[in-house]
C-alpha cells in the first residue's frame, strides 16, 4: 500500500475566468493537458445527499443486475479477475455493509436514475466551461455516463483501462489513482488495447511500468482527469471510499473504441488485425461494419436478458463474467 502525501487543493478557478459551480481547475494547466494528459482538479460534491450510503443503496436497488458488479476487494495491483470472488447477495445490502466489509463495487450508468443524470449533465456542462466551451454540447461531448464506486477500506481496482473520457471526483475517504501513458506500446499492446466482451478488462502489470506513472493523492473534495484509454489503477486506505467517474465520449473517441472493438471481434474470430491507423481505408470500412451490425442488434440490447444471450453468442460465456462463474447465474 503507498503512502498518501500531503495533498495539494486544486485552485478554484476555470478556464477563462467563468464561476465554477461543481468543478474547478488550474485553468493553465487543463488548458495545456485536456483533452490528452491527466490533471488535477476541485469538486464541491463531497456533502451532496446523492452520495450518503441510504441514498446509495436504494440506488444499487433499483439499478438493473448486470449493471452493478460485485466482488470482494483485491489487494495487489497485479490481481486478475479470476482469483477474485464475486459477491452473491443484494446490492443494497452490499452497499449498507461496505465500511464493514471487504467489497469492491461499481454501480453502472447511473444516469438511469433522474436525479443522477441531472448532477452528470451539470457537472459536464461545468467541465466543458473550464475548458473554454458554453456547454457539453458546444464541447461535443456526448453519451454522458456516471459510475459510482464503493469500495471498502483497504481495498486495489487492479490495472486497467477504460473506454471513456473521464473526470473522476473522490467523494468519501481517500483514494490514491496511478495512471500510465496510454500512447506507450511498452506498457499496452496492440492486443491489449483491443476492447471485447470475451475478457475482463484487466490489464497485465509490470513493476516496472511505475517510473513512469502519474498519481494523484485525492480525498473528498479531490479528483483527476483520465484521458480515454489511459490506464490506471486505484488504491484506498483505512476508511471507505466513494467515487464517481463523470464520464463521455468525443467523436474521436468512439470512432476509436468502434475499431477496437471491431479489432477484438475479429481477433476473437481467428483474425488478428493491424493496429489502428496502419491501414486507414480498412480501419474505416470497420468501423462502418461495426456500426452497421450495431444499429442491427440495437433494439434487441434493450432487455438484459438479450444483451447477456447476445454477449454470450458472440464472445462465449466468459463475456458474462458479472453474473457468476462461467457466466452462469449468481
Ligand atoms: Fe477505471
Amino acid at each position: 500500500m503507498t503512502d498518501a502525501p500531503t495533498l495539494d487543493r486544486a485552485p478554484a478557478t476555470t478556464a477563462k475566468g467563468q464561476p465554477a459551480r461543481l468543478v474547478s481547475f488550474d485553468g493553465a494547466e487543463m488548458r495545456s493537458r485536456f483533452p490528452n494528459e491527466p490533471f488535477r482538479l476541485g469538486h464541491a460534491l463531497s456533502s451532496h445527499p446523492l452520495f450518503t450510503i441510504t441514498r446509495l443503496a436504494e440506488l444499487a436497488r433499483t439499478l438493473p443486475r448486470d449493471q452493478v458488479e460485485m466482488t470482494e476487494a483485491a489487494v495487489k495491483v497485479e490481481t486478475r479477475f479470476e482469483d477474485v470472488k464475486i459477491i452473491d447477495a443484494p446490492a443494497d445490502e452490499v452497499v449498507r455493509r461496505i465500511e464493514s466489509g471487504h467489497a469492491w463495487m461499481v454501480l453502472k450508468r447511473v444516469e438511469r436514475d433522474p436525479a443522477y443524470a441531472a448532477l452528470l449533465r451539470e457537472m459536464l456542462d461545468d467541465v466543458a466551461r473550464g475548458a473554454g466551451f458554453a456547454d457539453c454540447d458546444e464541447a461535443g461531448f456526448y453519451d454522458l455516463q456516471g459510475f459510482i464506486f464503493v469500495t471498502s477500506p483497504r481495498a486495489v481496482t487492479p490495472f486497467h483501462y477504460d473506454p471513456e473520457e473521464n473526470m473522476f471526483v473522490q467523494i468519501r475517504g481517500r483514494k490514491a489513482f496511478h495512471q500510465y501513458d496510454n500512447r506507450d506500446r511498452s506498457i499496452l499492446s496492440d492486443e491489449e488495447l483491443e476492447i471485447s466482451p470475451s475478457k475482463h478488462r484487466n490489464l497485465t502489470f509490470d513493476p516496472a511500468f511505475d517510473t513512469r506513472k502519474t498519481s494523484f493523492y485525492l480525498e473528498g473534495g479531490e479528483g483527476c482527469f483520465v484521458p480515454h484509454l489511459w490506464p490506471h489503477w486505484v488504491e484506498t486506505f483505512d476508511d471507505l471510499s466513494i467515487s464517481m467517474a463523470f464520464t463521455w465520449k468525443s467523436p474521436a473517441a468512439d470512432r476509436l473504441n468502434t475499431l477496437l472493438q471491431a479489432n477484438g471481434l475479429l481477433r476473437h474470430l481467428g483474425l488478428p488485425q493491424a493496429s489502428p491507423g496502419q491501414r486507414p481505408m480498412l480501419d474505416t470500412a470497420k468501423v462502418a461494419g461495426y456500426r452497421a451490425m450495431r444499429a442491427v442488434i440495437a433494439p434487441l440490447r434493450r432487455s438484459e436478458g438479450m444483451r447477456r444471450a447476445l454477449r454470450g453468442l458472440l464472445f462465449g460465456r466468459k463475456a458474462n463474467y458479472y453474473y457468476g462463474k462461467d457466466g452462469e447465474a449468481a
